[in-house]
């Protein structure tokens, strides 16, 4: 058996924008991602998630059906336009929806764990810079104070932002995320440099607001897996991983930006103040990180830096997207170096895969190949906590099919199917071999 430690949490994530719906309902603003929605070409199939998983306002059924599967945390995000849809008006029926969300997991005895940024700006702080000024950065500390302060005590487990290069990076260079933009080298790191200051200013104002809580990032480092299990090569990719996150993940584990990254970027290196490295390696008590995939490694004398990175071969096996190379030991190496490099207690904050999911006669979805990848990600995971590696808990991503950003509908995330013309929610085979898997606390 591949037993996973005692109090060891299983939980299931997702994220406003991508699951709840409700985009027009009960004084919500507009977001950035919803701005971006509306301009054509901009998402395939010109999907809007509008309405789409309506979890805004099946939230209870969703809830129970998590209570079904045994699944014990639920990680949701906040919406900062439906709870501020214009700057410092408060829209009381926005907050009533998480007071009320999180009331019904506890009921449940789920444990709500809080993405306070999922990658939706209010369209009002984009109109003033968004990510190009350090002011949305401290704004974003003090809608967390405003959320923590509102669950008065009840959330004890926060996430500051999610996945910093996706709405810093991806949405300036061209990338295809919201706002769309395509700026020049400079202004992309400097937007880096805000995500990361801006889980910096959270992390302070939940220690604060939340003294009782415990408090990290959701962040997607680039993960490096040796390609060859021996002392060396895992050494070479140990370095490598420090390396490959020197702009975004080293620089707020250690609080500086290592010189070799400096040096490369130059000129286009972001600009930042000594006080601002302080706010970015704010301590928190984890490191969250998402894995789906990593790169591999070699040591390589010959190289300068001793390494050498492959994305691996033409034919390596892929999920149903292009960037969903199967890498099962990534999430081994992912918790490993995280703990090795910086010390940190880790939780994965989400690990999924999309698959091309389809309605059997029977009314079934029998996803065996996403049964094989969580399958193969857990054992790995597994291999972590048994050589005392501490990774707190893990949450498949994603409980439902949702809005997967820039290509809409189309992927399949979840563990439990979502039919978009009903809204109904149909567990997929996924879902019960996740289900039997909490049930004996193994990875089965
Ligand atoms: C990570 C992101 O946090 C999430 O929003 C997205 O849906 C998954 N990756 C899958 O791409």
């Amino acid at each position: 058996m591949y037993v996973m430690p005692e109090n060891f949490v299983w939980g299931a994530a997702t994220a406003a924008f991508q699951a709840e719906g409700g985009l027009d309902c009960d004084g919500a603003g507009e977001s950035n991602w919803l701005r971006f929605c509306r301009q054509p070409g901009r998402i395939k199939n010109g999907d809007i998630p509008t309405t789409g998983c309506d979890q805004y306002h099946l939230f209870r059924e969703d809830v129970a059906l998590m209570k079904r599967l045994g699944i014990g945390a639920y990680r949701f995000s906040l919406s900062w336009a439906r709870v501020f849809p214009r700057e410092n008006v408060l829209n009381e029926k926005g907050l009533a929806y998480y007071q009320s969300l999180v009331d019904a997991l506890l009921e449940a005895g789920i444990e709500p764990y809080v993405t306070i940024f999922h990658w939706d700006l209010p369209q009002y702080i984009e109109d003033q810079g968004g990510w190009r000024t350090k002011d949305t950065s401290r704004k974003l500390g003090d809608f967390a104070s405003f959320m923590a302060k509102s669950f008065g005590g009840k959330v004890r487990h926060y996430f500051t932002v999610n996945e910093i290069t996706m709405f810093t990076a991806a949405g300036h260079n061209g990338s295809g995320m919201a706002p769309g933009l395509k700026l020049p080298r400079q202004d992309i790191y400097q937007t880096i440099h805000h995500g990361n200051l801006a889980h910096g200013y959270v992390a302070q104002a939940l220690h604060a607001a939340a003294p009782h809580a415990e408090i990290g990032i959701a962040n997607n480092p680039g993960i490096v897996v040796p390609l060859f299990e021996t002392a060396e090569n895992i050494d070479a990719a140990r370095r490598a991983a420090r390396f490959a996150n020197a702009w975004r993940h080293t620089a707020i584990e250690e609080g500086s930006y290592p010189d070799e990254f400096l040096e490369k970027a130059g000129s286009d290196a972001p600009r930042f103040t000594d006080e601002e490295m302080k706010v970015i390696s704010t301590p928190t008590d984890f490191t969250g990180f998402n894995v789906y995939t990593g790169n591999y490694c070699t040591a390589d004398s010959e190289s300068p830096q001793g390494f050498k990175l492959f994305p691996g071969a033409a034919d390596h096996p892929y999920m149903d997207l292009s960037w969903l190379r199967v890498v099962p030991t990534s999430i081994y190496y992912g918790a490993k170096f995280i703990h090795e490099l910086w010390g940190k207690t880790t939780y994965v904050t989400e690990n999924g895969c999309s698959s091309a999911d389809t309605l059997g006669d029977g009314g079934e979805i029998y996803d065996s190949g996403r049964i094989e990848y969580l399958r193969n990600y857990l054992r790995n995971l597994q291999r972590a906590t048994a050589e005392n590696i501490p990774v707190k808990g893990y949450f498949v991503w994603s409980l439902l099919d949702n809005f997967e950003w820039a290509q809409g509908f189309a992927p399949r995330f979840g563990i439990v199917y979502t039919d978009y013309a009903t809204r109904k929610r149909i567990p997929k085979w996924s879902a019960r071999y996740y289900s039997e898997c909490i049930r004996s606390n193994a990875v089965l």
